[in-house]
């Protein structure tokens, strides 16, 4: 397989406009779309390919209320560890799309799965985790290229969430993912539009 510079610069343009997204309209999102989202990750790379990520769409209204809940919380929590004009600022952002959001997803990584016979991860135990980050990109863009918007939450306690999904000792909760139509796309980041902080590029060099 061989791709065109047209391809790679669609591919370019996916990721520039991916952006986390905290403003979603309710309208729905069709479920032959969600299965191209659940393949997308399915792509992604992973430790001895043992594809560690393990997902939980979020339906019951009560379970997304306890999330909702917590991350009010711990969003306080955050906002209390600022003070003066940076904690105004901090309190200013928003920083989920919970009231909105039609899917929601919690990702969690399985840290002892047998798949890949922990080829790889021997002096690199992070890597289960690293993997999992890899599936969300992978959904992320395939999500932005369906013209859905994903933001990513992790202003949460990940053993309450555990608790609240009543997941098992061996997943550990990795991300709250909402998805849904954006209310607008921009090409930079929300938290560099409201002023949070500028981008500096990736730092790479050469040694
Ligand atoms: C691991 C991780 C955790 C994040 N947690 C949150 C979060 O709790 N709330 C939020 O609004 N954005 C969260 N984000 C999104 C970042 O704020 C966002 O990626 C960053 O500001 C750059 O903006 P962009 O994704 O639009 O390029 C998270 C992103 C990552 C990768």
């Amino acid at each position: 397989m061989k791709f065109t510079a047209d391809q790679a610069e669609t591919l370019a343009r996916i990721q520039m406009w991916r952006r986390d997204v905290r403003h979603f309209k309710r309208e729905g999102v069709t479920e032959d779309v969600l299965e191209r989202l659940r393949a997308a990750m399915d792509t992604a790379p992973s430790v001895g390919n043992a594809r560690p990520w393990r997902v939980i769409r979020v339906e019951d209204i009560s379970v997304r209320s306890a999330v909702r809940a917590e991350f009010e919380r711990c969003n306080i929590n955050a906002a209390q560890t600022y003070a003066g004009p940076t904690k105004d600022a901090y309190l200013a952002l928003k920083l989920a799309g919970l009231d909105a959001a039609p899917v929601q997803l919690a990702v969690f990584t399985a840290v002892n799965p047998d798949e890949g016979h922990r080829l790889g991860r021997l002096t690199m135990p992070q890597t289960l985790r690293q993997s999992t980050a890899m599936a969300i990109h992978a959904l992320w863009l395939a999500a932005r290229a369906e013209n859905l918007g994903l933001g990513m939450i992790s202003i949460l306690d990940p053993k309450r969430i555990e608790t609240i999904l009543n997941v098992g000792a061996d997943w550990e909760f990795s991300a709250y993912l909402c998805i849904g139509w954006p209310e607008s796309d921009d090409d930079t980041p929300l938290l560099h539009r409201a002023g949070w902080q500028t981008n500096n590029g990736t730092r790479w060099e050469v040694r």
